[in-house]
């Protein structure tokens, strides 16, 4: 096919549903360029998979295939929005897809809850995976307790990460600055809140299972905060999958103490009121509300608080309380759900459809879903583009664009090249993420370790220019 006849998608992150979008986008017939606001792709594979689970990440090889396929082409270091306007996309490209995640967190809403010693899970993640926007994070690990509000798999991460032995994350990519922080930690015991019951928690129950078997840390929990209400008990009938994390967790009640030195505590029923300070402004302890679960007309139990109220003193809060999108400028945005609203992945702007503008992965659905989940979601909303295509609806330079803009007319591979040199001379080819990858697998194979990552994004740039 001639370069004119090919149509273009700009396909803006490079996470796994970016990245599931570009191969199906390079299926249909389509010349594909994805953006990443980092010279480094993989999105939350790089950034948020805990360091001790290297199995998951080896998704990448087949996302490697994808990027090695003719008529792919990577941007990183480009961030939409920033660098370059979504509007000036639109005007060079046939179809426009965000898949840029959903990168802050939900908020509590309590007293203390940004104080000194409490801290968000997405900064704490991103702080020990190496994300260069977290790595001059400065954690106080110089405290025995910390408390992880929430009850999802993320909340069990960071809860394994702070009692892991060092020398088990020494063979990980675990970013250098974190081991530092984990190997010199003083923190024992965590205690991880969940604000409703142990069949209402989100966390999936090979992850449960997992912290059953850590080298140094034992697992507890309340036989008390245990029995089930009516509904519950119900619910874990009618899921086998449930009843083995019910049985687990009863066990996790009866084991005595093996005299490990670290600890994880699981706590239900648990909601946080309020983060204690102290009078030098740091983190104290958590006052949680004792609840009770209440059933609703549409079937979920709720957390509603009894009445009665207890102290955890520690010293370091972690909330895991979920993810939620950022607005990208000329983009519309679901303020009240953290997503850009869209009907089976067509962006939607005031109820009607942006045509030529589409949306895949968290900031399509909502941050739930392992990275399998965004390859059905990012195949949905291919098959609107190709449908959007086959229907003649197609056409660059539509929507949003700036008719004004008279290099948007050109939309040849090296236009656009030429566009993004002048535009942000910095961006990073797939040749320089090769760049980055080989010289952090040579860092880190000396030391038994898949990589020793750059967190520095000067040192990335300087790695792509051969320095
Ligand atoms: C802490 C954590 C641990 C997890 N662990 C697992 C696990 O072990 N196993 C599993 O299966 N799933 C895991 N998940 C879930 C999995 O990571 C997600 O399902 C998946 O990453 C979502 O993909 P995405 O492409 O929508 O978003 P992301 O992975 O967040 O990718 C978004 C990409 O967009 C880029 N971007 C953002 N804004 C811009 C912009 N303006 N311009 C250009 N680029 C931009 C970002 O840099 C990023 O690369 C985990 C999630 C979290 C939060
Ligand atoms: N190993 C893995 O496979 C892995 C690892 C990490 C993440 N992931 C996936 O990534 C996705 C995101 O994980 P996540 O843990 O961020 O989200 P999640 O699964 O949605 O869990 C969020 C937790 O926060 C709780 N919560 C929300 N608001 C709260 C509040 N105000 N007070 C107290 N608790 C509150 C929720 O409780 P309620 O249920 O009561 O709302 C829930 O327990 C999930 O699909 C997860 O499975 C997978």
């Amino acid at each position: 096919m001639s370069e004119a006849a090919q149509l273009r998608a700009a396909v803006i992150g490079a996470g796994p549903s970016g990245f599931y979008a570009c191969g199906a986008l390079l299926q249909a017939g389509f010349a594909v360029d994805l953006f990443d606001a980092l010279p480094t792709p993989f999105g939350l594979i790089r950034s948020g998979v805990a360091p001790d689970h290297p199995k998951i990440k080896l998704v990448t090889r087949v996302f490697d295939k994808t990027a090695k396929r003719d008529g792919f082409r990577f941007f990183g270091g480009v961030e939409i929005g920033v660098d370059v306007a979504v509007a000036e996309l639109r005007a060079r490209y046939d179809a426009v897809l965000h898949a840029v995640g959903t990168p802050h967190d939900n908020q509590l809403g309590i007293p203390g809850e940004d104080a000194r010693g409490s801290v968000a899970s997405s900064a704490f993640v991103s702080w020990y995976n190496g994300h260069p926007t977290h790595a001059d994070t400065s954690l106080d690990l110089d405290v025995e307790r910390a408390v992880v509000i929430g009850n999802g798999n993320v909340a069990l991460d960071v809860a394994r990460m702070l009692v892991l032995d060092p020398d088990e994350l020494r063979t990980t990519d675990v970013a250098d600055h974190a081991l530092d922080a984990f190997a010199g930690s003083r923190v024992r015991d965590v205690t991880v809140l969940g604000r409703r019951g142990p069949a209402q928690a989100a966390f999936t129950t090979p992850e449960l299972a997992e912290l059953g078997r850590l080298s140094r840390a034992d697992v507890s929990a309340d036989a008390a905060q245990l029995p089930l209400d009516a509904a519950s008990a119900a619910a874990v009938e009618a899921d086998p999958e449930l009843q083995v994390r019910i049985e687990l967790l009863r066990e996790y009640a009866a084991r005595a103490p093996s005299g490990a030195s670290h600890n994880v505590a699981l706590r239900f029923l648990r909601s946080p009121r309020e983060i204690l300070l102290g009078e030098d402004g740091r983190v104290t302890g958590v006052r949680v509300a004792v609840n009770r679960l209440e059933l609703q007309p549409d079937g979920r139990l709720a957390a509603r608080p009894s009445g009665e109220e207890e102290t955890i003193p520690c010293g370091l809060v972690v909330r895991a309380v979920g993810y939620r999108g950022r607005a990208l400028p000329g983009v519309p945005f679901d303020d009240e759900r953290g997503l850009i609203p869209n009907a089976g992945g067509r962006v939607l702007e005031d109820d009607a459809i942006r045509v030529g503008e589409y949306v895949t992965g968290w900031v399509k659905r909502g941050p739930s879903g392992v990275i399998g989940t965004n390859k059905q979601c990012a195949l949905e909303t291919v098959a609107a583009i190709v449908a959007d295509r086959d229907a003649g609806l197609l056409a660059r330079g539509d929507g949003s664009a700036d008719a004004s803009d008279p290099a948007a007319a050109d939309a040849s591979d090296a236009a656009l090249e030429a566009w993004l040199e002048e535009r942000c001379g910095h961006a990073v080819a797939w040749s320089g993420w090769d760049a980055i990858d080989a010289h952090e697998q040579a860092a880190g194979e000396p030391h038994g370790r898949p990589r020793v990552k750059l967190v520095d994004l000067d040192r990335m740039h300087a790695v792509v220019r051969g320095g």
